[in-house]
């Protein structure tokens, strides 16, 4: 099955500002930002927030967007591998999704429900349920949240608070589960936490495996049974220093800490673990969930089941939307004991369902399993012509590719992080049409999200584009090494 993307009907096209769209050819150089783009940019630098992040290093302002190309206001266009770092599973603007909205506008469906039924929540709570594992989904509870990830995972922590008695919580080295204050405390990067004072206390955090920077220096299987031994023993030792955990929050594959999947036979072994030791696991989905990683659900490839699954970005069909699953003997909070006005977003619940249906009628996680390949290879051939790239790693279409300097002093066997370098590709690969994002320790793994709906060709449109990056960038450095 190859997904298509169909062309936008004449209607949308009316109500756009007519621009002149530049295709993208992979080679055409473009000074980023453009004329327009900038005065857009120069507007936003003077009345938004300081904590402003992405317009930092993808300078555009954004004037339309259709399946994975996105137009800035200069009429040029992109290859789109941020989606919402990782929201649309479908591309920007699916017909699907666009018709499932516009039915929910025109047929006087309420928009805004609180947390009271109507048929588009029953439908969307269907749908979801019948996507989960039958033994999750026999006995699981949803819990609607305010929109955002974190939002999700907030609820969570209270909800495993609640129904243990207990206020410890564990979580892992490179995880991320987002800005609000529990969810921060839950994140391993440090500089955002920096500046805060009183983060939710009695966190501690656990060593993720890696098999390119293994936390125990010796990588491979060896470097994952460490782990798991090491959680093992500070679940078991009275002396551990840390009590008996509420909830362990895990990401199958961390995303922002880098695109680094997890194990399945670790993956596991947690589960068993905190099984035996009844510490409710939460899977953070938010980021992975609906086809990503090339099952529906990651937890999917290990076979385990969660106690808790959080879920958010891809379920909203690309409008905000949260939701908390869990297991129907941690259903012991009081009436209103988690509460939020904007729990009932009708429209995200209807285009949640038609990115869902279209998931699985393509069987789009499949799709992803199979161009997330293809893109590992093309990027795994390009590693060999060049010393800068050090890894290249992830499940289906969540990959990353750290960067590394190669003239710099090895640790152990591994160059260090070079995230002037990584900043330098992902500038040259936005001049050249393709948004890509960093992550990963110091910000050096370019990391590629696109839509589950990629084709082939652009799947090696995308490689090239970065090959000519990366040969780009490490010509301008020998080039200024030679100068000086
Ligand atoms: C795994 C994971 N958890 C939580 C979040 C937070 O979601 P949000 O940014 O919507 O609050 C993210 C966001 O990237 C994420 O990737």
């Amino acid at each position: 099955m190859h997904p298509t993307c169909n062309n936008s009907s004449s209607q949308e096209q009316e109500c756009l500002r007519p621009i002149k769209i530049c295709h993208n050819t992979g080679g055409d150089l473009r000074s980023v930002p453009g004329k327009r783009s900038q005065a857009y940019l120069d507007r936003q630098k003077q009345r938004e927030s300081n904590a402003r992040s992405y317009p930092r290093s993808i300078p555009l302002a954004i004037r339309a967007a259709k399946g994975i190309f996105i137009t800035d206001a200069d009429g040029k266009q992109y290859f789109d591998c941020l989606a919402g770092a990782g929201t649309l599973a479908l591309g920007h603007n699916h017909p699907v999704v666009l018709a499932a909205m516009r039915q929910v506008l025109d047929e006087s469906y309420p928009l805004h429900t609180l947390d009271l039924t109507t048929p588009i929540k029953d439908q969307f709570v269907e749908d979801l349920f019948a996507s989960l594992p039958p033994a999750f989904a026999q006995q699981a509870r949803i819990q609607f949240c305010g929109p955002s990830g974190a939002d999700a995972v907030e609820a969570a922590v209270k909800l495993v608070k609640t129904a243990t008695g207990r206020r410890t919580m564990l979580s892992f080295h490179g995880g991320y589960h987002g800005m609000t204050h529990g969810a921060l405390s839950l994140t391993g990067k440090l500089a955002p936490k920096e500046a805060i004072a009183g983060l939710m206390s009695d966190v501690h955090f656990l060593p993720y495996p890696s098999d390119y920077r293994c936390p125990f220096g010796i990588g491979g299987e060896a470097g994952h049974r460490l782990s798991s031994h090491y959680i093992k023993h500070v679940l078991e030792d009275p002396e551990s220093g840390i009590n008996n955990p509420a909830g362990m929050i895990l990401e199958i594959v961390q995303g922002e800490g880098g695109a680094i999947p997890a194990p399945d036979a670790w993956v596991q072994e947690i589960r068993k673990m905190t099984q035996e030791r009844d510490i409710p696991l939460i899977v953070d989905e938010i980021q992975t969930g609906w086809g990503r990683t090339g099952k529906l659900y990651a937890f999917e490839h290990s076979g385990i089941l969660p106690d808790v699954v959080l879920l958010s970005k891809a379920i909203g069909g690309s409008l905000p939307l949260s939701v908390v699953l869990y297991r129907e003997n941690l259903d012991c909070w009081e009436p209103g004991a988690h509460a939020g006005t904007f729990r009932g977003n009708q429209l995200a619940m209807a285009a949640g369902i038609a990115t869902l249906n279209y998931i699985l009628e393509h069987r789009l996680m499949d799709w992803a399993a199979k161009m997330g390949d293809r893109l590992l290879q093309n990027l795994q051939s390009i590693q060999q012509q060049t010393r800068c790239i050090g890894n290249v790693r992830g499940r289906g279409l969540m990959i990353g590719v750290e960067v590394v300097n190669s003239d710099g002093q090895m640790c152990g066997e591994k160059y260090p992080v070079y995230p002037a370098m990584a900043q330098r590709i992902q500038a040259e690969c936005l001049r050249r049409g393709l948004i890509l994002e960093l992550g990963g320790r110091f910000g050096s793994v370019v990391r590629f999200l696109p839509p589950l709906i990629v084709t082939t060709e652009q799947i090696d449109s995308i490689s090239e584009i970065f090959a000519a990056a990366v040969q780009a960038a490490e010509s301008q450095v020998l080039a200024e090494v030679g100068e000086c």
